[in-house]
């Protein structure tokens, strides 16, 4: 698994070289991203990227259910790693019956067969990988998309730089795993509860942390994000009922309102016996943000499972659940 992460630059790369190859045509009013999980973050990266440097407004549907405002006019891409996942399937069949014709962006599964059957668009990802650890393909493919259809969010040779970025980055980058999962790992034996703090725009990172941990190293993590935290959590520190935390503060250094957001949310914490880290994203970009802060969470939650001695590939609970989504759903399983 860990090296399933060193080689995010190989693979952010293979799409790099092949930036152009797919686009679609249309006068789009505006981009709605589908999937789930591991495949659904990348819809929350497209929209904070886009509200910085897009010109459509960028939707994530993370469930069955599609927002009424969709028609024909909205560039509607599904993603699902597997290409299995019931909610999106659902989801991507209820767009055709409203006479789109999303783009589907898996590594085959059934997405595949209907892309066929429909004619649809259909960008491969790779097989072999987990969908967690292959968000640099999914990432790449749909900026690639974007930015040949007309629609850039991400130029090729911005997205060449961050490949750039993650080539240089990642030595460095596993002392940092390093020092972060040791905090983590000692605190499980204090029964510390793991919060990932931050500041906006960089919910979606956090967001893919909790998600990291939670999957990799099988442990609950709450995310907290500042300023709205400032307006709600921060009261709950009041009369705090005896919970411990460890804290991975996440920042981009060249934000000087963001640094003094967690700085401030840093003193709360440390008033109530929490230990803290502090995660420096490197980047010149926030799309190199994004990815540097992404390489380092997943390695750790991948190391953090290791010396759990748990294996961090395995998701039993999700297949579990996957097995009664179709009865949960009321659907025969095809
Ligand atoms: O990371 C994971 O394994 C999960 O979060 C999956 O991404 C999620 O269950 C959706 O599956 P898929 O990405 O195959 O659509």
């Amino acid at each position: 698994m860990i090296d399933m992460y060193l080689k995010w630059p190989l693979q952010a790369r293979s799409v790099v070289e092949n930036w152009g190859k797919y686009r679609v045509s249309g006068d789009f009013n505006e981009v709605v991203i589908v999937g789930m999980g591991g495949s659904g973050i990348v819809g929350d990266y497209i929209q904070v990227l886009s509200a910085s440097t897009g010109s459509l407004p960028v939707y994530v549907v993370k469930s069955h259910l599609l927002p009424g405002f969709i028609d024909e006019k909205s560039l509607l891409i599904a993603v699902s790693y597997s290409g299995n996942t019931l909610e999106t399937l659902l989801a991507v069949e209820n767009a055709i019956s409203r006479g789109l014709k999303p783009v589907i962006v898996s590594s085959g599964g059934l997405l595949r067969s209907k892309a066929e059957k429909h004619g649809l668009l259909y960008i491969p990802l790779p097989q072999g990988l987990l969908p967690r650890v292959s968000l640099p393909s999914m990432l790449y493919s749909i900026l690639a998309l974007l930015d040949s259809s007309g629609y850039s969010i991400v130029t090729s040779s911005e997205a060449r730089d961050s490949v750039v970025l993650m080539e240089r980055e990642i030595n460095s980058g596993l002392s940092v795993v390093d020092e972060l999962t040791k905090l983590l790992y000692r605190g499980l034996f204090e029964n510390r509860l793991i919060i990932i703090a931050t500041h906006t725009p960089l919910e979606a990172l956090a967001l893919r942390g909790k998600n990291e941990f939670n999957e990799n190293s099988k442990i609950i993590v709450k995310v907290d994000v500042a300023p709205e935290w400032m307006h709600n959590d921060i009261v709950g520190y009041e009369a705090l009922v005896s919970l411990k935390y460890s804290v991975v503060e996440i920042v981009d250094p060249g934000d000087t309102v963001g640094v003094k957001l967690v700085k401030f949310m840093d003193e709360v914490y440390r008033q109530h016996d929490s230990e803290t880290y502090t995660l420096y994203l490197n980047g010149e970009t926030l799309l190199e943000k994004l990815l540097y802060g992404s390489l380092i969470l997943g390695l750790a939650g991948a190391k953090l499972a290791a010396l759990r001695g748990i294996d961090p590939a395995e998701t039993r609970s999700i297949v579990q659940y996957k097995k009664q989504a179709y009865t949960i759903f009321g659907i025969e399983n095809k």
